[in-house]
């Protein structure tokens, strides 16, 4: 029994920071810049609040400089989009993030639109979405956590895959779509399945890379892997289980990890795989972006 090789995606991240940290001592040094991140909070919800304090955080140790606002979970739209133009106006601001889900009221495609697309860290601006598709990622904000998972795969693989079956699971705006962008662009021949998807193992079956973004616990197993793919799981799910006779809530992906590691080269648990490596990226993009202004190269 082939036992995956678990990739460590909190020691990848931590070492990505390291460099971001002291390439934003040097930007600091030399020019005078400091990369400035601004994160909006609209609500209570208490999954974004734990995001949203480990961004800061991390920000704050890269260097950076760090604004959170915390808007009322009724904030009206409009008061929402005058900040959000105040930020697009501030030069010490080089990325916007405002943490989804948002509240029912508010209408999410009018304010992620709303952020200029050079300060869209996220890379939800449709500038940024369609300069990622078209193939244009020299300037384009990569969405952070498809961003992260390319990052995964490569150092597995390498930044060319041709010849590579790469089946994504989960057609989502912030993950699917843009990871099939991403797949494609390095030469994968990729297949985005979906609730509506027929014979969804099968076709998981024939794919040397397996990203898993749909939000269902545990489902990959290890009867859908090829023996020897890469194994990248998004999900994050709470689940119930009980460990020598406890019930506890714990966090557990969409793929099950124990299962599948007998069958993959190479697997990210959860947590531990996609989390930490998502929230580095969106330092990276914030530096980028303080480069960027400053004309000095991404
Ligand atoms: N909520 C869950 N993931 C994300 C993300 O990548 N960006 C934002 N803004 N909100 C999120």
């Amino acid at each position: 029994m082939t036992v995956a090789k678990r990739i460590d995606g909190k020691a990848r991240a931590a070492a990505l920071a390291a460099s971001i940290t002291e390439k934003t001592a040097a930007l600091l040094k030399k020019h005078g810049i400091k990369p400035g991140l601004a994160v909006v909070i609209i609500g209570e919800d208490p999954a974004s609040q734990v995001y949203v304090r480990n961004k800061k955080r991390t920000a704050e140790s890269c260097g950076f400089h760090s604004v959170q606002h915390t808007l009322p979970k009724n904030a009206a739209e409009s008061d929402v989009l005058k900040l959000i133009d105040e930020l697009n106006n501030d030069t010490a601001i080089h990325g916007i993030l405002v943490q989804l889900p948002l509240p029912d009221h508010l209408d999410e495609q009018a304010i992620t639109q709303a952020i200029t697309p050079s300060k869209d860290v996220d890379g939800f601006h449709f500038v940024n979405i369609g300069k990622l598709t078209a193939g244009h990622t020299s300037d384009a904000f990569v969405p952070c956590t498809p961003a992260g998972c390319m990052l995964m795969i490569e150092d597995e693989l390498g930044r060319d895959l041709s010849g590579k079956n790469a089946v994504v699971i989960g057609r989502s705006n912030i993950v699917g779509k843009p990871m099939a962008s991403l797949l494609l662009q390095a030469n994968a021949t990729v297949t985005v399945t979906h609730s509506r998807t027929k014979d969804l193992s099968k076709v998981v079956a024939g794919a040397d890379i397996v990203v898993a973004a749909v939000g269902r616990p545990d489902m990959v197993k290890a009867d859908w892997v090829k023996p020897g793919a890469v194994v990248i799981d998004v999900g994050i799910n709470r689940v119930e289980k009980t460990v020598d006779g406890e019930t506890k809530m714990v966090l557990t992906g969409d793929v099950d990890y124990d299962d599948v590691s007998k069958v993959a080269a190479a697997i990210t648990p959860v947590p531990g795989g996609v989390g930490p490596m998502t929230i580095t990226m969106l330092m990276a993009n914030t530096l980028r972006s303080a480069r960027l202004a400053a004309g000095l190269g991404a």
